[in-house]
C-alpha cells in the first residue's frame, strides 16, 4: 500500500507537526516501500488522488487537523487512516467539552471556570478570582504544545487571559494543581486499550513544560516509569484508558496529569495525535515497552488497514 503522511497546515504547532510527519515518514520506510509526505493545504483532497494513497497517517497537531477537520476529509474521500475519528478527534481538540466528558464518566478533574469567546478580559478576571482565586491555569480551548497557556498571579490573570482570548476560542481556566507532570501513552493492540510505561516530565527549576521546554534538546527531562508510588502508577494507567475511552478514541493517545504527592492524579486532557519528534513523549514510552519507534508507525498503519 501506499502510505501518505499528511503534517503542517495552518495551526500554531504546524512546525512541530512536520517534524513529527518527517520522522514518522522515515520510520515507516522500514516496513513500507512506498511513503509519501505530504502538506496539509487546499488542495489536500486533489493531492491524496493524483498520488494514489491507500492509507493516511494524519500527523498533524492543532485544528484543523488533529480536531476531527481533516477526519471528516478522509472519511468523504472514503480513505482508511490512522488514530481517532471526526467525534472524539473534535471532542478532545476541545478542552472544555472533553472536561465534561470526563466529569460525567466520574474521572478526576480540576475545578474550572469556562471564559466565553467574547467575555472582556477584566470581567472575566472577576470571575475567576471569585470563584478561584487567582492561583490558576488559562488555556485557550483548542490549542496544543502549551501554545497560549499562561498563569495568573495577582496582576498577570487579565494578561494570561487576554493572550489565551486571542485565539478566538473559549478559554479555561483551571485551578493550579501542584505537583508532578506525568503523562501515558495510550495504545491500542488486538482488543485491548492499553497504557505504556507512565513517564514524569521534568524541566529545571522554576521552568514549566512550555514550548521550548518541549522542543529544544536537552531542555526537559522524561523519568521513565515515573518514580510514584505503586497504587498512584496504576491509577494513572488506568484513568489514562478510561479517558482514552470516555472520548472515544481510537488506535493511539496520550493523556497528560498533574500528580499531586498526595492524593488522586488530576486529568488534564487527551491528545489525539501526540507528539512524534525526537523530543517527543510518546516514542519514548513506546520504546520503554519494548516498541520500537518503526514497529509503533507500522503497527498503526496495520491497524488502519486491518
Ligand atoms: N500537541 C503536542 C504535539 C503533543 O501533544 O505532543
Ligand atoms: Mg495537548
Amino acid at each position: 500500500p501506499r502510505v501518505g503522511v499528511v503534517c503542517g497546515g495552518p495551526s500554531a504547532e504546524a512546525e512541530v507537526s512536520r517534524v513529527s510527519g518527517r520522522g514518522v515518514a522515515e520510520a515507516l520506510r522500514a516496513t513500507y516501500e512506498d511513503v509519501v509526505v505530504l502538506e496539509l493545504e487546499p488542495s489536500i483532497s486533489g493531492r491524496l488522488q493524483e498520488e494514489r494513497v491507500d492509507v493516511v497517517f494524519p500527523v498533524l497537531h492543532g485544528p484543523p487537523g488533529e480536531d476531527g477537520c481533516f477526519q471528516g476529509l478522509l472519511e468523504i474521500l472514503g480513505l482508511p487512516y490512522v488514530g481517532s475519528g471526526v467525534l472524539a478527534s473534535a471532542c478532545a481538540m476541545d478542552k472544555v467539552t472533553a472536561k465534561r466528558l470526563f466529569r460525567a464518566s466520574g474521572l478526576p478533574v480540576a475545578r474550572e471556570v469556562v471564559v466565553a469567546p467574547a467575555e472582556r478580559p477584566a470581567e472575566a478576571a472577576e470571575r475567576v478570582r471569585a470563584e478561584l482565586g487567582a492561583d490558576v491555569v488559562v488555556k485557550p480551548a483548542r490549542q496544543g504544545s502549551a501554545v497560549g497557556v499562561g498563569f495568573g498571579h495577582d496582576g498577570t490573570l487579565e494578561e494570561a487571559l487576554a493572550q489565551a482570548l486571542h485565539f478566538g476560542d473559549a478559554v479555561l481556566v483551571e485551578e493550579r494543581v501542584r505537583g508532578k507532570e506525568i503523562t501515558v501513552a495510550v495504545l491500542e493492540r488486538d482488543d485491548r486499550v492499553e497504557a505504556l510505561p507512565v513517564i514524569e516530565i521534568r524541566t529545571p527549576p522554576g521552568s514549566w513544560y512550555d514550548y521550548p521546554h518541549r522542543y529544544t534538546p536537552g531542555w526537559s527531562e522524561h523519568v521513565i516509569p515515573a518514580p510514584l508510588p505503586e497504587a498512584t502508577y496504576a491509577r494513572t494507567q488506568e484513568v489514562a484508558c478510561l479517558a482514552h475511552q470516555a472520548l472515544g478514541c481510537r488506535d493511539l493517545s496520550r493523556v497528560d496529569f498533574v500528580v499531586p504527592d498526595s492524593g488522586e492524579p488530576v486529568l488534564l486532557e487527551v491528545n489525539t495525535i501526540p507528539g512524534m519528534t525526537p523530543t517527543s513523549l510518546y516514542p519514548d514510552a513506546a520504546r520503554a515497552a519494548g516498541i520500537s519507534f518503526e514497529q509503533l508507525v507500522a503497527h498503526l498503519v496495520e491497524r488502519a488497514l486491518a
